[in-house]
């Protein structure tokens, strides 16, 4: 039994564990052999992961036999090991994002029956969408906890998924009853070298919502909440068009006004002609409360088919902060657009300060209407781009 006192542990290490379980396939070690006992270590401790009713339904296939690893990965490479060798030599040498997950796909997908243990977590019953709890979701998290705990012996894993099209010829070659949900095929071999990284991910301000969907907070937020604290809301929509026509679009000052209740119109100002990281507008907006205003605007985040985005008022102290983003996923592009009010002042500022009271609720007001502008230019350009 294990016993672990949280008051005297080593968080840096569990911390460490928990940032740098990637996929690893390039590192994985064909050549060192994989001990039993370390696999049954970590099903030990998987087995600790929580279980709808207190059920412990997970049943783990350990194959090692070289047969049975030589079909699988077939099997693997039918359902898309080929796919992404294809992809692979397609974009090697061309910067595309995806280079290097190619990279590292393909060469698992050409040395799969060459790894030294493949795992495939299942769990009784079956995956049937009813939506009753304690059954897929029982046995995720489980298998998760296998890869870190592997991952803090020195052993690497990838979570894959591909080859569960292949469901029923998996079960047919293990002799898997067909009672039995496969959850994924984790190969798992020592890794050459021990120290991994973190990959690129959304900073948690970005994608966690306070009390409500889509609220962010710069900081804080305080009780009551206040404009310091930078309040802000994100509007995301998938987009099945190319990814230099959403840019386009996204770049287009102007555009906006067609969908916002708000924008009337933008215009680039000074000497820019175009967007460029320090490029100036102006916008022209209306409000029923607010009546009309212009609104200097300065551009602050340029990535070129990536990241646009311009603060107003005064760069040294915003009166609000604007960002798109473009993330390619697969066969569309998501666009996600951010908007952060404060701390400098803004259309808001008055009513604020004549009822300083009522600041959180001017505040979620204010959101709101932004929030429904935003989504309505996303929805137009989603329109536009996949027209
Ligand atoms: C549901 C799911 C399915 C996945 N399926 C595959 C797969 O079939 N083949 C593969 O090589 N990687 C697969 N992956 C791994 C992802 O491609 C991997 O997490 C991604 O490349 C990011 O790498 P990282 O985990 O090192 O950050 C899958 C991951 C998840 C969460």
């Amino acid at each position: 039994m294990v016993r672990f006192d949280s008051s005297t542990a080593d968080v840096a290490s569990v911390d460490g564990v928990l940032a740098t379980t990637r996929a690893v396939r390039l590192r994985l070690d064909l050549e060192r052999e994989v001990d039993d006992q370390i696999l049954l270590d970590c099903i030990d401790l998987a087995e600790q992961s929580p279980s709808g009713g207190n059920q412990g339904s997970r049943r783990w296939l350990l194959i090692r036999d070289p047969a049975l690893k030589a079909r699988l990965a077939e099997l693997y490479m039918a359902s898309a090991g080929k796919w992404m060798i294809e992809a692979r030599d397609r974009i090697v040498g061309t910067d595309h994002p995806n280079e290097q997950v190619m990279r590292s796909a393909a060469h698992l997908a050409e040395h799969l029956a060459k790894v030294p243990v493949i795992v495939i977590p299942t769990i009784i019953g079956r995956h049937d969408n009813s939506g009753r709890p304690g059954l897929f979701d029982s046995v995720i998290q489980g298998a998760w906890s296998f890869c870190l705990a592997l991952r803090a012996r020195g052993l690497g894993t990838a979570w894959t998924t591909a080859i569960l099209n292949a469901e029923d010829d998996i079960a047919e070659l293990l002799g898997i009853p067909d009672t039995m949900t496969q959850i994924a095929m984790i190969p798992v071999a020592w890794t050459k070298g021990t120290e991994f990284g973190t990959a690129p991910r959304y900073p948690a301000r970005e994608i966690a919502y306070f009390d409500g969907f889509a609220r962010t907070w710069e900081r804080g937020p305080s009780d009551p909440p206040r404009l310091a604290d930078g309040p802000g809301t994100v509007v995301e929509v998938d987009i099945k068009a190319q990814p230099e026509r959403v840019w386009e679009l996204v770049t287009d000052i102007d555009l906006g006004a067609r969908f916002s209740s708000e924008l009337l119109g933008a215009d680039w100002s000074g000497d820019s002609t175009g967007p460029a990281l320090g490029a100036t507008f102006t916008g022209r907006n209306t409000h029923a409360a607010i009546g009309e205003w212009s609104v200097p605007c300065f551009v602050d985040v340029y990535e070129d088919g990536k990241a646009f985005g311009w603060c107003t008022s005064d760069p040294g102290n915003p009166g609000a902060r604007w960002r798109f983003e473009l993330e390619p996923i697969a066969g569309a592009v998501r666009l996600r657009y951010r908007g952060l009010l404060g701390p400098g002042p803004s259309g808001i500022s008055a009513a604020i300060a004549a009822m300083p009271d009522k600041e959180p609720r001017i505040l979620e007001r204010r959101i709101d209407e932004h929030r429904a502008n935003m989504q309505a230019v996303v929805d137009g350009i989603k329109e536009l781009a996949e027209a």
